[in-house]
């Protein structure tokens, strides 16, 4: 068995109704909060159903609401200056992943010094500003995990802060922050959260402790992602909410593998949504990478609820690749040959990306920089990809 490391620190308070706690927790970080969210969690109201429990207690706090999907390091810095102008001594991060990974990264900056490109290789001095988080879709599981992922504007690339300190205070997780999310975010995200889940599982970094986490993430989005996204129930919403925590906490304490290479490519170059690109890449890749981890593809396939009878380990593993795809087009994910940015002559520098990145290392199948031209021809040219293992 591997050696490992299981770290989670961040205190999570769950429940419908639990964002009302948010000013006594609050209290208990510092002074003078920071509320970093989006233009989207603003107009939306999401923002003051929080911010109106702050001032109910008077805290005293600023907004930062300057944020775009896959954040630059050049706007972090930038929420970093009001930060320490404002003498923030804490943030609170209202939205999704791109939200939480800014204020991680805004909070790095406050007590470490220094920009972005300073802290990427895990070398962060002292913890990040105290954090409190209130995740707003089921996907990223950003509030349990310790990582900012940056968008490195000299580069084009992905970038990562990471490490212990970077970790979460507190997380707030209140489904009725979802109760109005669209229901394409709704689906990528919770796309994302099975892509995180699978991943976890499968990678060469996994451990007893995230297996077990990952595993019954699984099953709960196999039960409740459609549901959630066709019926909005409060179950469901509750159910994703959940899996979509504890699958951060399992790929927090394990790895991600190629998916999200290639998501973080296209995040990358192309703008693509994380969850889109997750849910576009996760059948493809996984076919890909069932010879690496036969047993373990096999147990996925049970939890997304296939009926194993008279298949082998092997069929069993292929047949749950299968159902992941039936998961996205359920949800009317694109597909990638769909896609208008995409161009072949991106391929080569869109491969070279994915097989640099580090997660790269810990897939079920090495995979290397002719590997995923392979796979984003066969995807541009056929919309699907020839099976790798023995059985066909
Ligand atoms: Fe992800």
């Amino acid at each position: 068995m591997n050696e490992f490391e299981f770290f989670t620190p961040t205190n999570i308070i769950f429940g419908r109704g639990s964002i009302s706690r948010v000013a006594v927790e609050a209290k208990k970080l510092g002074r003078r909060g920071l509320v970093v969210t989006d233009s989207g969690m603003l107009s939306a109201g999401l923002a003051k159903k929080v911010t109106d429990y702050l001032d109910k207690k008077g805290l005293t706090y600023f907004t930062w609401s300057d944020i775009v999907p896959n954040p630059r390091d050049v706007d972090i810095e930038k929420g970093a200056a009001y930060a320490v102008d404002k003498r923030i001594d804490y943030l609170i991060a209202i939205g999704g992943g791109s939200v939480m990974d800014t204020a991680k990264a805004i909070g790095a900056i406050l007590t470490n010094g220094g920009k972005c490109s300073d802290w990427y290789e895990g070398n962060l001095e002292v913890p990040i500003a105290p954090l409190l988080c209130i995740p707003t879709t089921c996907g990223t599981g950003s509030e349990v995990t310790h990582e900012s992922i940056v968008n490195n504007t000299k580069t084009m690339e992905k970038d990562c802060i990471w490490g212990a300190m970077n970790s979460v205070k507190t997380a707030i997780i209140d489904s009725q922050m979802i109760d109005k999310l669209p229901k394409k975010i709704l689906a990528s995200t919770g796309m994302d959260a099975l892509t995180h889940a699978v991943e976890a599982y499968v990678c060469r970094a996994a451990n007893p402790l995230t297996d077990a986490i990952a595993l019954y993430a699984i099953q709960m989005i196999q039960k409740h992602l459609v549901l959630a996204v066709e019926k909005h129930d409060i179950e469901s919403l509750d159910a994703m909410m959940a899996a979509s925590t504890m699958a951060g906490m399992a790929f927090g304490n394990s790895d991600v593998a190629c998916v999200h290479s290639i998501s973080e490519a296209l995040g990358g170059y192309y703008d693509i949504p994380h969850g889109v690109a997750n849910a576009m890449m996760l059948a493809p890749v996984s076919r890909i990478s069932v010879p690496g981890a036969v047993e373990k593809y096999a147990d996925v396939a049970r939890a997304l609820g296939v009926d194993g009878a008279g298949l082998s380990e092997e069929e069993l593993a292929y047949a749950g690749v299968e159902q992941m795809q039936k998961l996205a087009d359920a949800l009317e994910i694109p597909h990638f040959s769909e896609l208008d940015m995409v161009k072949p002559q991106d391929f080569p520098r869109l491969a070279k990306t994915a097989a640099n990145a580090s997660e790269t290392q810990d897939n079920p199948v090495i995979m290397e920089e002719q590997d995923f031209i392979q796979l984003f021809t066969e995807l541009y040219e056929n919309g699907t990809i020839e099976m790798r293992g023995k059985y066909e």
